[in-house]
């Protein structure tokens, strides 16, 4: 196996004493009996924490059913409702004035939403996606900026049953029309405009093109929230904005009682091959799991105010906002803007405004605030009260020490423990992750598995290999919050996670990984697959070549990822024009053209930083692209592999500049 890890790292945070006592699981000795109690019964330890921490409207009797594995079921004749447990729940509990929601927009305004007031806007939107007929099991997709309407939208679907898919604001007409399609959905929920870094960028059309490019015929309604009020093509009888949709309808909305498989939302990832598979969520198992890592990684309790910086349009929004500090009773911050607007400070600004005592941010994030706070000494975070902070999050791509040490001393005041949480779309909710009151703290590693998760490292048989050895990161049992099937594709679902060359019955991450010989703590090394990690957002390089070659003026492209120093990853193409090889100003102009291109048809995310052409790439002689000296090429380095096998060894020159 080729993957060792490099990361050799001695320091060590301990637990704070007082979260040692008080958090949720108070110290190492908590931790192990809940990790031997699902040992030794599994199935009783989550049904146990499924009755004490979810609201059934029927109890269940079965627990995990294995008959047709891999698609396995979890608390299988239980019914419940998710907008119930995030909403009704808590307001029946005396917590309806309390503060669910503290929305800062863009331009700095704050509004303060109730638990009360949150499950009346639900329940008023619920009725206006039943209005138009709207009902259980459709699937509703969803393209909306940050905002209190973007958490109605997934609730009131949740609440009647509704399967919503959340198309992130930043992706293209070409991805909307895609996920409708797949999905079947019956609407879209929208906004006229998005405000972002002082600027309003439309939304609407971009939905307007997706319909008009055909495929997307089971739209029956487009509901616009009218964000900023700008001017908005309404098509007569298909859209209805958010205002009109909602006028009249009742305040109260009684939840769609659902079984506990019964899908609550498919999201788009990227695979190694193929356009973006839709992973579907159940509502049971994703719930309980959405509130147990709220509870136990981030300790969250009744005066805590929660802030995770993701977007609605990422699995991370959906679980650590959408769901699962609701679910907790949980106040939260929810921000409509970009970390860099009006200044590099806001993220300081905003925790010191709104008291913020757990934040859950990404490493990019974190490295491009290093960088900004290292120009400009104005916005460090040590120009701001950041007393209020108690623990700090990591998600989306491993954390280089550096930054952890960082973030650590600079934002944490050098008492804040730092969860990085390691998870995926596909699992719903953290997998392996410290805990705060539990878990000494090694910097860039998610150190050791949440309770219950039988996280593990294989090599390519399926063998478990011993501590200090790289290999695949496995889990070895189904659990409640994991995938379920990809929407329309169980085939693929089997082939992608639980591959027969591993046995069949392991849970592929997709990850290589290392365990420490002497702790066992995990590290994460990356995708195995053609996946690239790509500012904490996840893109498949199959993806991006197929949107290059679409382009009438290109033959033939390679895309790979090169180590980023902001970016984690970023996008290297290398390409083969129809025409002649361009140079200088020429090259410029067709990379400029061919990056929005990629803008186009994917998103701005997936327009590669760097594109090289050549009359060919290198391929060996029986024509496949040596992928590996492409990667070489990409990071600048000396080619020192064998070339022997290669056809064409003289473009290699071309391939090492980049154009433009
Ligand atoms: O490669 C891992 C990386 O992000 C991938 C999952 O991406 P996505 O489904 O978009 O979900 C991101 C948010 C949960 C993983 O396969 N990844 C995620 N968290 C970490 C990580 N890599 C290292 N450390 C992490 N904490």
């Amino acid at each position: 196996m080729a993957i060792e890890s490099v990361l050799q790292e001695n320091r060590v945070f301990d637990p704070p004493a007082d979260l040692v006592k008080n958090a949720a699981v108070p110290g190492m000795e908590a931790y192990k009996a809940l990790c031997a109690e699902a040992d030794k019964d599994y199935e009783g330890y989550w049904a146990r924490l499924a009755k004490e921490h979810l609201v059934w409207k029927q109890p269940f009797t079965k627990t995990l059913n294995e008959a047709n594995y891999p698609f396995y079921k979890w608390f299988e004749d239980g019914k419940l409702n998710v907008s119930y447990n995030c909403l009704d729940k808590n307001v029946d509990a005396g917590l309806g004035d309390k503060v669910a929601l503290i929305f800062e927009a863009d331009d700095g305004k704050v509004t303060r939403v109730t638990y009360k007031e949150l499950l009346a806007k639900t329940c008023q939107f619920a009725n206006a996606l039943k209005a138009r007929g709207v009902k259980k099991g459709d699937r509703v997709v969803i393209y909306l900026p940050m905002s209190v309407e973007g958490i109605v939208a997934m609730q009131a679907c949740a609440r009647i049953g509704a399967i919503h898919s959340v198309v992130f604001g930043g992706f293209s007409a070409q991805s909307i029309r895609d996920r409708v399609n797949d999905a079947g959905a019956v609407a879209i929920i929208t906004a006229d405009e998005q405000c972002r870094g002082g600027k309003a960028i439309p939304l609407k059309p971009a939905v307007d093109e997706a319909i008009g490019l055909g495929g997307c015929e089971s739209i029956k309604t487009v509901f616009v929230y009218q964000r900023t009020g700008g001017a908005c093509n309404m098509v007569a009888g298909r859209d209805i904005t958010w205002a009109d949709a909602v006028a009249g309808q009742a305040t109260t909305c009684e939840p769609e009682w659902v079984e506990a498989e019964h899908p609550l939302f498919l999201l788009y990832t990227s695979g190694s091959t193929g356009k973006p598979k839709g992973v579907q969520h159940s509502s049971g198992g994703y719930l309980l799991h959405a509130i147990l890592t709220t509870k136990w990684t981030f300790d969250l309790k009744a005066n805590d105010v929660f802030w995770c910086t993701a977007d609605i349009g990422w699995v991370t929004g959906h679980t650590y906002i959408t769901y699962g500090p609701l679910a907790c009773g949980g106040t939260e911050i929810v921000f409509e803007g970009v970390p860099t607007y009006p200044d590099a400070g806001r993220f300081w600004k905003m925790i010191q405004d709104h008291k913020a005592t757990i934040f859950y941010t990404a490493p990019t994030a974190i490295r491009s605030l290093i960088k900004a706070a290292d120009t400009n000494p104005a916005v460090a975070p040590k120009n701001y009260d950041l007393s209020s902070l108690r623990i700090l999050g990591s998600v989306g791509e491993p954390i280089n020490p550096e930054a952890w040490m960082w973030y650590y001393n600079n934002v944490g005041g050098g008492k804040c423990p730092i969860m990085d949480t390691f998870w995926q779309t596909e699992t719903g909710g953290h997998m392996i992750t410290p805990l705060p009151g539990v878990t000494p703290l090694v910097p860039g590693s998610c150190t050791l598995p949440f309770p219950g998760i039988q996280a593990t490292i294989v090599d390519e048989t399926g063998t478990e290999v011993d501590w200090g050895k790289g290999g695949f990161l496995v889990v070895k049992k189904p659990w409640p919050s994991m995938i379920r099937t990809i929407w329309g594709d169980p085939d693929r679902f089997k082939k992608s996670y639980y591959p027969e060359d591993l046995g069949g019955k392991l849970y592929l991450a997709g990850d290589g990984a290392v365990r420490d010989a002497k702790n066992g703590y995990f590290t994460i090394m990356g995708r195995i697959d053609d996946v690239l990690n790509v500012s904490g957002h996840r893109m498949g390089t199959m993806e991006i070549e197929s949107a290059l070659v679409s382009n009438p003026k290109v033959a033939e492209a390679a895309v790979v990822g090169r180590p980023d120093d902001l970016t984690g990853e970023a996008i290297c193409a290398f390409v083969v024009l129809k025409g002649a090889r361009p140079n200088g100003d020429e090259a410029k102009k067709v990379v400029k053209e061919l990056q929005d291109w990629v803008g186009k048809e994917i998103g701005p995310i997936a327009k590669p930083k760097d594109i090289r052409f050549g009359e060919n790439l290198p391929k060996t002689r029986s024509g496949k692209i040596m992928r590996r000296l492409l990667r070489s090429l990409a990071k600048g380095e000396e080619i020192t592999q064998d070339v022997s096998t290669l056809e064409n060894p003289a473009i290699l020159d071309q391939l090492k500049q980049a154009a433009g």
